[in-house]
């Protein structure tokens, strides 16, 4: 294993000022976010929308790295250079997304278990060959009252994330580790702290068991949020001190980056809660990132609607979102940064 070089792309992927941004959407969840504002989702429309969004101009100077999807990392830009790049061209670092999705929990349906280990190795030497620099695996934590998650499933998904993480550092490709405890529901914030912090405990204790090198992979967990449903809603700065709280107790400080999931949070909300914890805190181990989806595209996707003369207008949005997280990785944004571009 070369470890000189997993080191130097991960700390890459959270250079300052900078963060990722997760394409990686599978077809059924790109078809249902494309139908919310009324794009047929077709290979040809998935590929024009990727292409928007990776050829805005500029959007390397606060994008580290995107997550593509297996049929992303193989198509071609319309000038006939691959996705993968015109991120490069960019100074985006190309990234794939290799679990392949989930599965309900065997005994315990309403939970869910991340599949893709077998062939995995195979798998990997493929997207080396086609530029790949890091990978993405997510699994799923549901809460429901005191009831879930159940310890087999943070277990069996703590185990499938290491092994995920071991197979990619073998393959010279930096893993990011990814179990996102859900938003769905109407848990309070302590609920939430409680199983984020027991999952990542789980989550460590496999990656330690299977001798993943920490400073060779990045963590992508959920931030410690209320519920959506929850009748108290936790305030920007209270979940922000109890996310970087728990993270302190469960998350060693050989990582050099946690880039979070947005999950369901607004746009605004996403940027806030990072800027709130990098303002907060100075002395952390670990950069703070960011590794959005929806509240990055969320604005675009709307926008561009599928029309290719809305495609300068849609940029416009998605690097005015980018740069406020990219402030939001120093603690220097601010709600009129938002005013200001409006
Ligand atoms: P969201 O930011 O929309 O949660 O997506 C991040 C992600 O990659 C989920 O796997």
């Amino acid at each position: 294993m070369d470890l000189q070089k997993l080191e130097t792309t991960a700390r890459e992927l959270v250079t300052p000022g900078q963060g990722i941004l997760a394409a990686d959407e599978s077809h059924g969840t790109i078809t249902k976010r494309f139908e919310a504002v009324g794009i047929e989702s077709t290979e040809e429309t998935r590929r024009d929308y990727r292409e928007m969004l990776f050829t805005t101009e500029g959007i390397g100077e606060f994008l580290s790295g995107v997550i593509l999807f297996d049929e992303t990392i193989r198509q071609e830009a319309s000038d006939g250079r691959l996705l993968s790049k015109v991120l490069e061209d960019q100074g985006v670092i190309p990234g794939i997304k290799v679990d392949m999705s989930t599965v309900a929990m065997p005994l315990s349906p309403e939970e869910k278990y991340t599949q893709g280990l077998d062939g995995l190795a195979g798998r990997l030497e493929e997207y080396v060959g086609m530029g790949a620099r890091f990978t993405k695996w997510r699994a799923v934590i549901t809460i429901k009252d005191e009831e879930l998650p159940t310890r087999q499933c943070i277990e069996a998904n703590a185990r499938a994330l290491a092994l995920y993480a071991a197979f990619c550092q073998e393959a010279g490709l930096v893993p990011i580790v990814e179990p996102e405890v859900l938003i769905d529901g109407d848990h309070s914030i302590e609920r939430c702290y409680e199983v984020t912090e027991a999952t990542l405990r789980s989550t460590f204790g496999a990656l330690y068991e299977h001798a993943v090198e920490l400073t060779g992979m990045l963590l992508k967990p959920n931030m410690v949020i209320s519920g959506k449903e929850a009748e108290r809603q936790a305030g920007v700065e209270e979940v922000a001190r109890m996310t970087v709280e728990c993270l302190k107790r469960s998350v060693p400080a050989a990582v050099p980056g946690i880039a979070f999931l947005s999950g369901g949070q607004s746009q605004l909300q996403a940027t806030q809660h990072l800027n709130a914890m990098n303002q907060m805190y100075d002395d952390l181990p670990w950069q703070l990132s960011f590794s959005y989806a929806r509240a990055l595209q969320e604005q675009p996707m709307e926008i561009w609607g599928g029309d290719s003369s809305k495609v300068s207008e849609a940029q416009k949005a998605f690097y005015h979102r980018a740069k406020m997280n990219g402030a939001a990785r120093s603690g220097s944004y601010s709600d009129d940064m938002e005013e200001q571009a409006a």
